[in-house]
């Protein structure tokens, strides 16, 4: 039987600031159960759109995409912070929930014509996603579609990827 994802998740309040609430999947990670079956419904997703290599940004959106890549027996390419990639890279800017930052990724992460679906823990603002599809098409990829274990509907973070097939499993 199918688990109830929402019991994975814990909520800290007025964490890392005062006011927000921060959703921790690190229980859902914990559980290999809960981890395969958030796994297994990405997998799905991404089968059905012919998916040949995944992206995510550092560091929970490996966390998410690694296992779906093995699953599917495909590629995956890190955006990465600043200052950790040794070989010629793009760049995308983005503003955070809290605080602004660089991604990063090398030059030949990504063919030009190759679909890729993004993934990540979380959508907030959409900051993190925007600049990871940014890079991606910055080296011809084409998002074929984004794939979270939550987003925070409140920040509006959809709106920045409207246009983009986009799957959650939950949503707060
Ligand atoms: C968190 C989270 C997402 C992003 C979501 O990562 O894992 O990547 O923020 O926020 P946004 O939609 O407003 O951009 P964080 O930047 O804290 O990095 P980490 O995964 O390295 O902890
Ligand atoms: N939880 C985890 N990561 C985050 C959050 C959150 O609520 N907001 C921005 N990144």
């Amino acid at each position: 039987m199918a688990l109830d994802l929402t019991k994975y998740v814990s909520s800290i309040p007025d964490y890392p600031e005062k006011g927000i609430i921060f959703r921790d999947i690190s229980p859902l990670m914990a559980n290999g159960e809960a981890y395969k079956q958030a796994t297994a419904q990405i997998v799905q997703f991404a089968r059905d759109k012919g998916v040949q290599m995944i992206v995510g940004p550092e560091a929970r959106g490996f966390i998410v995409g690694c296992p779906v890549a093995y699953e599917l027996g495909v590629g995956f390419a890190p955006a990465r912070k600043k200052g950790k990639l040794p070989r010629e890279t793009v760049k995308a800017t983005y503003t955070l929930e809290y605080g602004t930052a660089e991604l990063y990724m090398h030059k030949d992460a990504v063919k030009p014509g190759q679909h890729v679906l993004v993934t990540d823990d979380l959508l907030a603002t959409g900051g993190t996603i925007g600049a990871t599809i940014d890079l991606v098409e910055q080296l011809g990829g084409i998002v074929v579609g984004c794939a979270f274990i939550i987003e925070l509907d409140a920040l509006k973070g959809h709106e920045k990827i409207k246009d983009y097939d986009v799957l959650t499993l939950m949503h707060y």
